[in-house]
C-alpha cells in the first residue's frame, strides 16, 4: 500500500514510521510513505502557505494554491488516487472505515493545519474526511500517522500473525480477551489456569467469553450490534445472573 502525506511538517513522520512494524512493513515492500512538503510548492517568494480569513476573525487559513499544485504534482489532474483530509470535521474512523480503506492500493492524505484549510480544498480535490476522533488537535500529522497504522496492520503478510488482526480488539466487534505470558505466578497472581489446560477448544470458549464480558463492561454499545451466537447469550444471561 502506498501513501503520499501532504503536510506543513515533514520533519515529525520519520522517527515514527522508521521504527517497528511500519518499519518492518517498508523493509518488505508492503508499505511506501511519500512525504511531500507542501511549501516546496507555494510560489511566491516567503513560500506563503497560509493567510487571514476573509471575513476576519481570528486564525490562519491555509490556502489553496500550494495544496492544490502539491496533490496534483504529484498524483495528476485529477489526482490518480482517494484523497483524504485528515480534519475533526470528517467521519469517524473505526475498524470497519479502515477496513474499507484498506482496500485502496494507493491513498492520499493532507494534514491540515492552523484554524484550518480553505474550503475550495474540501469541496474540489478532497474526496473524504476523516476524523481519528471527537477531539481537536493541533494538526492533522498524528491523525495522518494513526491512519497509516491502522491501515498498514491490515496489509496481508504485514502482521507475523496472520490471525492477529483478526483477533484484535474492535476488528470482530468484540473487545479483546485478557493476555498472558511467563512467568506463570508474579507477585502472587497466577495465569488463569485453563490457558495452561491445553484444552484447545475449552481455551476458545474461555477467550470468547471473556470477550464477550469486557465488552458488555466497557462497551455495552458495541455489544448491541453484535451478532451473538446462543452460546454467547447464555454465558451473558449467567453474567447477568452473577452466576460467571
Ligand atoms: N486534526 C485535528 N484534530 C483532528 C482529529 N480529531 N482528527 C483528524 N484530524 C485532526
Amino acid at each position: 500500500m502506498q501513501f503520499d502525506i501532504f503536510t506543513l511538517f515533514p520533519e515529525v513522520f520519520p522517527a515514527y514510521l522508521d521504527a517497528s512494524i511500519l518499519h518492518r512493513a517498508q523493509e518488505m515492500g508492503h508499505l511506501q510513505v511519500d512525504i511531500h512538503n507542501i511549501r516546496t510548492w507555494a510560489t511566491d517568494k516567503h513560500q506563503v502557505t497560509d493567510e487571514p480569513p476573509y471575513g476576519g476573525g481570528g486564525g490562519m487559513v491555509m490556502k489553496p494554491e500550494p495544496i492544490f499544485a502539491a496533490v496534483e504534482g504529484v498524483l495528476g489532474q485529477p489526482p490518480a488516487c482517494p484523497v483524504l483530509l485528515m480534519t475533526p470535521q470528517g467521519k469517524l474512523l473505526d475498524q470497519k472505515r479502515a477496513q474499507k480503506l484498506a482496500s485502496f492500493e494507493r491513498l492520499a492524505i493532507i494534514a491540515g493545519h492552523y484554524e484550518g484549510i480553505d474550503e475550495r480544498v474540501r469541496e474540489h480535490l478532497v474526496t473524504d474526511e476523516i476524523s481519528i476522533g471527537d477531539y481537536v488537535l493541533t494538526g492533522g500529522e498524528l491523525p495522518a500517522l494513526i491512519l497509516i497504522d491502522v491501515l498498514t496492520r491490515l496489509i496481508p503478510g504485514v502482521l507475523g500473525d496472520p490471525r492477529a488482526a483478526e483477533n484484535d480488539s474492535h476488528a470482530s466487534g468484540l473487545l479483546e480477551y485478557p493476555h498472558y505470558t511467563r512467568p506463570e505466578e508474579f507477585r502472587g497472581w497466577n495465569v488463569p489456569e485453563i490457558l495452561r489446560s491445553g484444552h484447545h477448544a475449552r481455551i476458545d470458549r474461555w477467550r470468547r467469553n471473556q470477550s464477550l464480558k469486557r465488552t458488555q463492561e466497557r462497551r455495552p454499545d458495541l455489544l448491541e450490534r453484535f451478532d451473538l451466537t446462543d452460546e454467547d447469550r447464555e454465558f451473558l444471561d449467567q453474567l447477568e445472573n452473577g452466576e460467571e
